[in-house]
């Protein structure tokens, strides 16, 4: 209420001036919206005495009558607009209050909540099936328990190979209680994949010409020492298609060598034996730790021994009812955990298998 009016109102109804006066300071002095409530009965509530007056004022002395009438329902309207601004000031002082007390520290530390990952040898084989998908490759897949026929026999190596020994075998059954019919009967004989090379024998007696396979996978064999586990990895991978050389194999593997190693990478090939494979060779890629002048990891060499591989033996077509004339293909096979220990220079192989997450968050 203004000045002016004020002065009116005390002048002309001093006792509606004392009621103003008197219900302001209740709405302005509550402090919370009980308090509130409780001043709004007190002042404009039915049993008021402002609104009992207003309700009677046709008993009043008529010349009365105009002038309570007027500055009454004026008194009514101002003190009705305190109670509504005191409301809402209140109400914006209780969701204040209420907001900085819920206040979220955005800079405080979260929770951690720990989240796992591949083991690092899953993820290797996912960067070398990728790259080789990239090349067009399909990713096939075999038994780990495998049946003697295709992991020697189908190649090229038969019972009395003496390459088998090389292998360590696990043996599930082994058919050879008999002889001489055992021997020849030995690759009806079950056994725990020691390669992944069976795959080869697998994907060709299902598919015709052209043939361009990875397959990833574990392999077993009896051997347990700081370089070796029962249980390993291999990649294996397979061309088999029209006028495939040599030179194709060499460029596919300096390709996945600079893609899996990064850099420009070089490699070199040397005369090597394996019984399914004519020429065999092994692949070697120039070790970058010492830029080839000869360190630890490289034992010296300047050079890192990354994979076995060789032309597909056409023999190895007669099992499977290729064209020996018509096509030709390369193989090769490297180890899982050793790529992994020569990007990340890890020094030993158990490390994979302990499982000490110190170890495993490297990765
Ligand atoms: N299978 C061979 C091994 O385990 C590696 C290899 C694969 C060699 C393919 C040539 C071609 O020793």
């Amino acid at each position: 209420m203004d000045d002016a009016l004020m002065a009116q109102l005390k002048e002309r109804a001093p006792g509606l001036a004392a009621l103003f006066s008197a219900g302001s300071k209740a709405i302005l002095d509550a402090d919370d919206l009980a308090a509130l409530e409780e001043a709004r009965v007190a002042t404009l509530g039915r049993k008021s005495p402002l609104v009992e007056m207003l309700r009677s004022i046709n008993t009043l002395d008529p010349e009365e009558r105009p002038v309570l009438g007027r500055f009454g329902n004026i008194v009514r309207r101002e003190l009705e607009a305190l109670v509504e601004a005191r409301e809402a000031e209140l109400k914006r002082a209780a969701l204040d209050a209420s907001l900085a007390g819920e206040r979220i520290d955005v800079t405080l530390p979260g929770q951690p909540f720990p989240s796992g990952h591949e083991h690092l040898i899953s993820q290797t084989m996912r960067e070398v099936e990728d790259i080789f998908v990239g090349l067009g490759y399909r990713v096939a897949e075999g038994p780990e328990v495998e049946l003697d026929y295709y992991n020697f026999t189908a190649l090229n190596t038969p019972p009395s190979h003496p390459a088998r020994s090389a292998h360590d075998t696990f043996w599930v059954r082994e058919q050879r209680e008999a002889m001489p019919e055992a021997v020849v009967d030995a690759d009806r004989g079950v056994l725990l994949r020691t390669h992944t090379s069976p795959v080869q024998v697998r994907v060709m007696e299902q598919q015709e010409p052209p043939v361009y396979i990875v397959c990833l996978g574990k392999v077993y064999r009896r051997d347990s020492d700081a370089t070796h586990t029962p249980m390993f990895h291999q990649v294996e991978g397979l061309v088999v298609d029209e006028g495939i050389t040599l030179a194709d194999l060499k460029g596919t593997v300096h390709f996945f060598a600079e893609e899996f190693f990064g850099g420009d990478r070089a490699i070199r090939v040397r005369p090597h034996f394996f019984p399914f494979t004519e020429p065999s060779i092994e692949v070697d890629v120039n070790c970058e730790l010492c830029g080839g002048k000869g360190c630890r990891s490289c034992k010296y060499s300047g050079w890192l021994e990354i994979m076995g591989a060789g032309m597909v033996d056409p023999n190895l077509y007669g099992f499977v009812g290729y064209d020996a004339e018509k096509v030709s293909g390369f193989a090769f096979g490297m180890g899982v955990e050793r790529m992994a220990m020569l990007k990340h220079g890890i020094p030993d192989l158990r490390l994979f298998y302990e499982n000490d997450v110190r170890f495993l968050r490297q990765f």
